[in-house]
């Protein structure tokens, strides 16, 4: 049995103990829960989180859609890829700094927006933006974030990138872009992949089963609950009929509305970031939300190579889906990629030990990506291009 198995199998037996029940505990501290400085690497992070977390918070944030075949597809793909050394250069000091959107960065490695952070740890993305900030990486601000912004912002010095949608709300939508500039946010984010519902079976069946009720009121609430919820019928439908139509001529209004830079995130195809730049997209995010959305859909990093070659060094392209070990984001890199984010590892950070946790799974991550350019002979980000890599996408 690897360190790693060790590790998980103590999380899962942790999760399943009545003494947790879904709650924080003394047992969580317990001599035989690793310590923070033991952490080895992102992945022992989960079944930590796991234990610590209610069913439903954890599938959420664990989940895919459907049959989740794009979620193990997002992984699988960093092994159709192999990195080629230069030997025999001398390597001394690696540096990560960058400069994307004009915003010096302490490394390629930013924070994914992700909602129901709340549910990782009572402080959510205050929390989590403590932890970012300590890894001096910009952070994502979900646009269904539970803490008001101001609060996400006073928790750290790190910069704040806001992510919208404009199918839930446009009005609203419209007011965080103004509260995310006057505050001082960075940059917004448009997600365009997430307009429609999905179909995310692990919370099906938790809303079927339900948290466990303590008192008989608990109960009788519950029940009424579940009458209404248990196998809601799926609708495709989410666009409230107010909603401007998510279009790439919507581009042009949103950038209207304020003098941040403007990302488009949850794009899959070389058309579509041709079509970005076209459209005046100050850069793409080549995302599939993390396989949240659509069934099927490729993984990021297959399809990273052509969205690059579309855009041609116009805009920056970043890119998410997977990303869990510094080698991975240097094949990222590799193949033309700007920056990358990072969405479940810093959550499983968050529920682990908070924001140390979110700052642990950051660091390691950077000095993953560390080694592994000077494995390959590359001290500066600007050195890493397509001769470090060879890929043998099916
Ligand atoms: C997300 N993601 C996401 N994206 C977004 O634009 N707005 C959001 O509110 C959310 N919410 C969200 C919640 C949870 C729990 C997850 C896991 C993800 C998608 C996220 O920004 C990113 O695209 C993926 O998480 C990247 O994949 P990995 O790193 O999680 O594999």
């Amino acid at each position: 049995m690897t360190r790693r198995d060790a590790i998980r199998n103590l999380g899962l037996f942790l999760a399943g103990s009545p003494l947790l029940d879904g709650q924080y505990s003394p047992r969580a501290t317990h001599p035989r829960v690793p310590s923070l400085e033991e952490m080895a690497n992102v992945f022992e992070f989960e079944p930590l989180a796991h234990a610590k977390m209610m069913r439903l918070n954890y599938d959420y944030v664990a989940g895919g859609v459907e049959d989740e075949v794009t979620l193990r597809r997002n992984r699988e793909a960093f092994d159709w890829a192999t990195l080629l050394p230069n030997a025999m250069r001398a390597v001394e000091q690696v540096d990560l700094s960058t400069v994307v959107l004009g915003q010096p960065m302490r490394s390629p490695i930013l924070v994914a927006p992700t909602g129901g952070q709340q549910g990782v740890h009572a402080e959510g993305d205050v929390e989590m933006h403590r932890g970012a900030s300590a890894a001096g990486c910009t952070m994502g601000v979900s646009f269904v974030a539970t803490f008001p912004l101001e609060q996400i912002v006073e928790a750290g010095e790190g910069a704040l990138w806001q992510q919208i949608y404009i199918h839930l709300n446009p009005a609203r939508a419209r007011e965080r872009v103004d509260q995310a500039e006057a505050l001082g946010c960075k940059a917004i984010i448009w997600t365009v992949d997430a307009q429609y519902g999905s179909l995310r079976e692990r919370l099906r069946h938790d809303a079927n089963l339900g948290p466990r009720p303590s008192t008989p009121r608990d109960e009788a609430a519950l029940r009424r609950r579940r009458r209404g919820r248990r196998n809601p019928p799926p609708s495709p439908y989410r666009i409230s009929p107010e909603s401007p139509d998510q279009s790439w001529d919507f581009l042009a209004t949103m950038k209207s509305w304020t003098k941040l830079p403007v990302l488009v995130k949850g794009l899959l195809t070389a058309e579509d970031a041709r079509l970005a730049v076209d459209n005046g997209a100050d850069a793409i995010v080549v995302s599939n939300h993390g396989a949240r959305y659509l069934s099927h859909c490729p993984s990021t990093f297959e399809v990273l190579p052509e969205m690059v070659d579309a855009v041609s060094g116009r805009i920056p392209v970043l890119v998410d889906g997977g990303f869990r070990r510094g080698s991975d984001i240097l094949k990222a890199l590799a193949l033309g990629a700007d920056a990358v984010l990072v969405g479940r590892p810093p959550l499983w950070g968050l529920g682990a030990f908070g924001a140390a946790g979110v700052e642990r799974v950051l660091t390691i991550l950077q000095t993953e990506l560390r080694l592994a350019m000077a494995g390959c002979g590359v001290s500066k980000l600007r050195e890493i291009d397509r001769s470090l890599i060879e890929t043998n996408f099916p």
